[in-house]
């Protein structure tokens, strides 16, 4: 099939190098030029395990090509993506323009031929009608004749196409693992034309044939109207962020009463109802999408009158949780100011680069304000990779120059290599030999017995 994706963003990008590695002949699009000569070149912008490697695989094989030709992308596909960035304004609300622009986009180079139009960004519930409509003004925009026929509903050449909502649940840093095994696959859309298609497109991967286990049953697939599947994005993050700050609540419950929250959540998640996953206590959810997509519910549901009071405590807890470290450091060394505190870990989460509302951020901040020095280590942040306001702390190129006389390490992120580190050197070099776990990660006893301070997080 042919295929056109617009945006080559985080999700656009995953989308269409693992489309195009499935057989379809893709082309993506974006109007940014350095990025779509790099993406030329076998070059991915972003770190995602895995994607390099296809993103080669498929430029040789002739199946995926990048443009910054809108144009070229609308006339070749018969499948296309809008994947473009919808940011969040700062009052929460969804920022839709990009969304607008290439909806525009879209209408302004229909021609001949029958497309299914895919809003996979994530778009507040209503998108997609509006999305039609945005598409329809840009065909009118050209053709002002053809106002009359869309009077009628009109449904011939060039307005000849469906919009699907097809919303992504991949997660960064196993985001090809995810498209290629997704739990679902979610097509909301009145077109029983367009979701034919759209299952036709996704074949080999609902036929597990490039699932990590293919003696599974196939992918279950999801039609709905296009509100309900705009809403099911939302619906699943905010629940997801609410099982973790949940969690967080439960784990200064137990640091009160001398619970271990690790044998809780176990305790807790072997009920089937509750399942094990996103029960991990620490310093809260962060990254692109959660925060953004709480947000926008809560937006949305205050747009039609409703208070979301569950959401909004989910996002005070999540914000509070990210303090409970300085807390926690107040409480073992005292006087923060002129304190050295090592960061482990800067990344929202672990096999990413990705900075955005990482707690990182905020204990950085907040250690600064109360006068102690920060530095860091992260696998994959380097000191030019902070943000200019970020430029007090000290990013170090390994661990022993990071504990180099500390007061405490406090780890941040739960980056696989921190439990294969030897803390004994470690303590060495620290000024004293203190450790706050964020994510409950590390190994109490083993630390302990290095003649380490371990405080975790409910644990
Ligand atoms: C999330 C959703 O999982 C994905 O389906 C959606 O498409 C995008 O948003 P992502 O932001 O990549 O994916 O990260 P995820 O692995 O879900 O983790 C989100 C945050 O929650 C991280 O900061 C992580 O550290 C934190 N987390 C996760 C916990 O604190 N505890 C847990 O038990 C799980």
């Amino acid at each position: 099939m042919r295929v056109c994706v617009i945006g080559t963003g985080y999700v656009g990008l995953v989308t269409g190098v693992c489309l195009a590695h499935i057989g379809h002949e893709v082309i993506c699009i974006d109007n940014n030029i350095d990025k779509v000569k790099l993406l030329q070149q076998g070059e991915s912008p972003i770190y995602e395990p895995g994607l390099t490697e296809l993103l080669r695989g498929c430029i040789a094989s002739g199946h995926i090509r990048f443009s910054s030709d809108l144009g070229t992308g609308v006339e070749f596909g018969e499948v296309l993506f809008i994947a473009v960035g919808t940011p969040a304004l700062p009052n929460g609300e969804t920022d839709t323009r990009y969304v607008e622009a290439v909806a525009r986009g879209i209408g302004a180079h229909l021609h001949l031929g029958y497309k299914v139009i895919v809003n996979k960004s994530t778009v507040p519930i209503g998108s997609g009608d509006w999305v039609r409509m945005i598409i329809l003004d840009g065909v009118v925009e050209r053709e002002p004749d053809l106002a009359d026929a869309l009077k009628g509903g009109g449904t011939h050449p060039p307005l000849d196409f469906d919009v699907v909502s097809n919303p992504e649940f991949l997660r960064e840093g196993s985001a090809v693992y995810d498209t290629f095994n997704p739990d679902r696959i979610v097509l909301g859309s009145s077109s029983r034309r367009a979701i034919q298609i759209m299952q036709e497109l996704y074949g080999p991967i609902i036929e597990r044939k490039y699932a990590a286990d293919p003696t599974l049953p196939p992918v279950p697939v999801l039609v709905t109207d296009l509100s309900s599947a705009e809403m099911i994005k939302y619906a699943a993050n905010a629940f997801l962020a609410t099982k973790i700050s949940f969690i967080n609540e439960i784990a200064n419950i137990c640091d009160r009463v001398g619970a271990d929250v690790v044998q809780v959540a176990k305790g807790m998640g072997l009920d089937s109802r509750i399942g094990e996953k996103f029960l991990q206590a620490g310093l809260g959810w962060g990254g692109s999408c959660f925060p953004k997509d709480v947000s926008a519910l809560i937006h949305t549901a205050a747009d039609y009158g409703y208070d979301a009071q569950l959401l909004k405590a989910a996002v005070q807890v999540n914000q509070r949780q990210r303090f409970i470290v300085i807390e926690k450091l107040q409480q073992v060394l005292k006087i923060l100011k002129g304190k050295t505190i090592g960061l482990l870990g800067l990344t929202f989460k672990p096999n990413t680069d990705d900075l955005r509302d990482a707690p990182a951020l905020n204990l950085i901040e907040e250690l600064h304000r109360l006068g102690a020095k920060v530095k860091a280590y992260d696998p994959l942040v380097s000191q030019s990779g902070l943000r200019s306001g970020l430029s007090h702390v000290i990013v170090e190129t390994d661990l022993l120059h990071l504990a180099d006389g500390c007061d405490a390490l406090v780890l941040v992120t739960d980056w696989p290599q921190f439990q294969e580190v030897d803390y004994g050197e470690l303590a060495k070099v620290m000024h004293q030999p203190v450790i706050i776990d964020g994510r409950n990660f590390l190994d109490r006893k083993g630390l302990e017995s290095l003649g380490f301070r371990y405080v975790g997080m409910g644990h």
